[in-house]
């Protein structure tokens, strides 16, 4: 037997526990292990007490000013028994903290949430996913025969439920973490000396309304989506007065030819809603339409990126499992697609949040 083999083991008696535990110099390794088990046993219940929080817009109110025990109790439609339980237990998950008396203020993660427009749609969103995950190895066998987040996100099955309504949905939802993420691709990587940025899969023209406020004035802007999402986003950029700056073609990337002599395409938190057998098709008609002196600029999270790992292997492995189609990919599995549509020189770039995005660029 090897030795790894030979640990797990030891590790797992039941006996080694009760030795590990008792044994003064191993007691803090048995109390740390015994902790993240409890933690990850929780986990369900610790995001139901931030959900709580939310719906009652504990974080926003705290952020407003700090406030007692009853007035909380009053401000939310809580008894105060129910109030006291709520702030005791989401006190040591850092979402309030007991300031002074009765009186309770915001805690780091409380910081974190209030006045995060991003934040509390994704939580509010996961209603949705975590009534999908109910049976997590039925969903592995795909056993599930209609799942929340299919539905949410028809693109990923046949496209023929992507109306407007829909559309709009969806394009809401990412818009709202969109503003960050594309702040920070934009401080990454400069789209300084491009002629033409061509976003494909853009929603609602957020990521593009950034680029066009750093971009040269005569750099022309194109938005590629499905034709309801396009429709979304031109009355979106039109309310914003960005109708005449961002063109926004309607299409579906597998059938309709992609607006050509682009020398940056951008394709943020796209590739990993979809397989191979969408990806490869995609890369190649992205490799035909851009500029010879071009680049493609990916942004998604990457498995097995340092860090990253819970986020993109275990969130996002399973948040693609429930939507029924996707893949977090490697970064080894990004660079074989793309030199398979004939990109020849790939990069990965450093990011200031890996764990959240990587920048990938592909240049023919
Ligand atoms: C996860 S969203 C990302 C939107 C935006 N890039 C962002 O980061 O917020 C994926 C986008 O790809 C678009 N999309 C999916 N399948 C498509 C297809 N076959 N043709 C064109 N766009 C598609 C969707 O409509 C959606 O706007």
């Amino acid at each position: 037997m090897a030795l790894p083999e030979i640990i797990d083991r030891l590790v797992a008696s039941p006996k080694f526990r009760r030795f590990s535990a008792g044994f003064l110099p191993f007691r803090p390794i048995a109390r740390h292990r015994s902790k993240v088990l409890f933690d990850l046993m929780a986990g369900f219940v610790h995001s139901q007490i931030l959900l709580a929080c939310v719906r009652l817009d504990l974080p926003n109110l705290l952020l407003e000013r700090p406030r007692s025990l009853s007035e909380l109790a009053r401000d939310t439609g809580l008894t105060e028994e129910a109030m006291t339980r709520l702030l005791k237990a989401a006190a040591p998950l850092g979402l309030v903290q007991k300031r002074r008396g009765d009186v309770y203020g915001l805690g780091p993660v409380g910081q974190d949430v209030a006045n995060n427009a991003a934040a509390l749609a994704m939580i509010e969103h996961h209603v949705a996913f975590y009534a999908d995950l109910r049976d997590p190895v039925a969903l592995l066998k795909r056993e599930v025969p209609e799942t929340a987040l299919a539905a949410y996100w028809p693109y990923a099955g046949d496209r023929e439920g992507v109306t407007e309504a829909v559309a709009s949905d969806y394009s809401t939802l990412m818009a709202q973490s969109q503003e960050g993420v594309a702040e920070e691709v934009l401080d990454d990587y400069s789209i300084k000396g491009r002629r033409h940025i061509l976003d494909i899969g853009g929603g609602d023209g957020t990521f593009l309304s950034a680029v066009a406020r750093r971009a040269a004035p005569d750099t022309k802007l194109t938005l590629f989506d499905l034709p309801q999402v396009a429709q979304a986003a031109r009355n979106r950029l039109t309310e914003k007065g960005l109708a005449d700056r961002i063109e926004a073609v309607g299409g579906d990337f597998l059938k309709t030819p992609l607006p050509g002599d682009a020398d940056l395409v951008t394709l943020i938190r796209v590739l990993f809603d979809h397989p191979d057998r969408v990806v490869a098709p995609l890369l190649k008609a992205i490799r035909s339409a851009i500029a010879p002196d071009g680049a493609l600029l990916i942004a998604e999270p990457v498995s097995e990126t340092p860090g990253g790992e819970r986020i993109a292997d275990s969130y996002f492995g399973f948040y693609l499992l429930a939507m029924g189609e996707g893949q977090v990919r490697t970064k080894a599995h990004h660079t074989n697609l793309l030199h398979a549509a004939g990109f020849s020189k790939v990069r990965a770039l450093s990011s200031r949040m890996p764990h959240l995005v990587r920048l990938i660029e592909a240049r023919p």
